[in-house]
């Protein structure tokens, strides 16, 4: 099969994106496929062909993640101040394929915008329609969502981020809290606030991740994230930073977090969260696969903080070993979420 692995493009989770495709690539070309790796942003040039690799070929991917998130300002003017988020022959060259595999984070690529662009297209992707792309990339609207839903998640507001007014806000919420954008992720542009002493350097960074922010109670207490995958919820992992919380540098550098799967938690916990994650999965409309965050607090009461449509797939990402718990390799993950694209008959309604 010919697939198409979209990564790169131009958010802030650039350099997570391309380092989940070069190992989705890999996989894939290991399961067979013929497989082009394709920058979002970037495109490509005209010999399609070219651009496809399978085993035969002996190619091998590999990028690994910065210790900081990438300068888009000099992408964006090192390619000719070129504004618009599709390259380049992208739609071109995924209608040439038989499967787009989205190993997008950020913005277009996990927001439902390129989503629905490939509806209109024709062209078949992994993952999760434009819809529920949406609502999970929307941290504020999955929240109304899972509280309608019943569903237990951290006290929130939503407010401008752009305005003089942020950090009295906060203030007014109280501490501690969290600040962080409303649509992003890899933890950028979130902080911990404590006190006020925090306050003017996490107003300062949610600042340049949009224009909203939320203010959101902080949970003290043991972090956990449930992977589903079709219709079951693979195995806990928890989230154990050696130092502070689980930022983007905890996140993606080898080392700095522990993480034990499946987690050691009480068999009645473990349901519980599994139970929590197919709820906010089906409360929010996801799709072939998906990963919920969680904090537990003392008194065992589990918060959601949010889902992600396409979770990372990195060396130190979760998704996988909670797949690998679960007696799933990589390869075979990335097979099992192209099998289900291919499954599905048509897109969203
Ligand atoms: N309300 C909260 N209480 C405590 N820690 C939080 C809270 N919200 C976020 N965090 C910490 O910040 C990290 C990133 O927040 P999250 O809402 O999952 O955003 P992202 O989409 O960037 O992953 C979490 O993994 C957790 O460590
Ligand atoms: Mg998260």
């Amino acid at each position: 099969m010919k697939i198409v692995v979209i990564a790169g493009g131009l958010s802030p989770e650039r350099d997570v994106s391309l380092s989940s495709g070069s190992m989705i690539a890999n996989a894939l070309i290991q399961n067979g496929h013929s497989v082009c790796l394709l920058d979002l942003y970037e495109g490509a040039h005209n010999e399609y062909e070219s651009l496809f690799f399978d085993e035969a070929s002996g190619k091998r991917y590999y990028y690994e993640v910065p210790r900081h998130e990438p300068d888009l300002k000099r992408l964006v003017e090192e390619s000719g101040n070129d504004k618009s988020l599709i390259g380049r022959n992208v739609i071109e060259i995924c209608k040439t394929a038989d499967l787009a595999f989205l190993a997008r984070h950020g913005d277009i690529g996990e927001n439902g915008k390129l989503q629905a662009i490939f509806d209109v297209f024709g062209v078949r992707y992994t993952g999760t329609g434009y819809k529920g792309s949406l609502l999970a990339m929307d941290k504020d609207v999955s929240k109304q969502l899972m509280a309608a839903s019943n569903i237990l998640t951290p006290e929130w507001k939503l407010e401008d981020a752009q305005t003089d007014r942020l950090g009295a806000d906060i203030a007014a919420f109280g501490y501690p809290c969290v600040i962080k954008p409303r649509s992003c992720g890899s933890s950028v542009g979130v902080t911990i606030v404590n006190d006020s002493g925090d306050l003017r350097p996490a107003v300062d960074y949610v600042r340049k991740y949009g224009k909203y922010a939320l203010i959101e109670r902080k949970i003290t207490g043991r972090e956990f994230s449930v992977g589903i995958l079709g219709c079951d919820a693979l195995p806990a992992i928890e989230i154990i930073p050696n130092e502070g919380f689980y930022d983007y540098r905890n996140k993606y550098q080898k080392g700095l977090t522990n993480e034990v799967c499946p987690a050691e938690i009480p068999d009645e916990a473990m349901a519980r969260l599994k139970d929590a994650a197919l709820r906010v999965h089906k409360t929010l409309c996801l799709g072939d696969y998906s990963r919920v965050d969680f904090i537990m607090d003392a008194g065992g009461n589990i918060y959601c903080l949010e889902a992600n449509t396409l979770p990372g797939m990195t060396p130190t990402s979760l998704l996988p070993q909670e797949a690998a718990a679960a007696g799933i390799s990589y390869a075979e993950l990335c097979g099992r979420i192209a099998g289900l694209a291919l499954a599905r008959d048509g897109c969203d309604e």
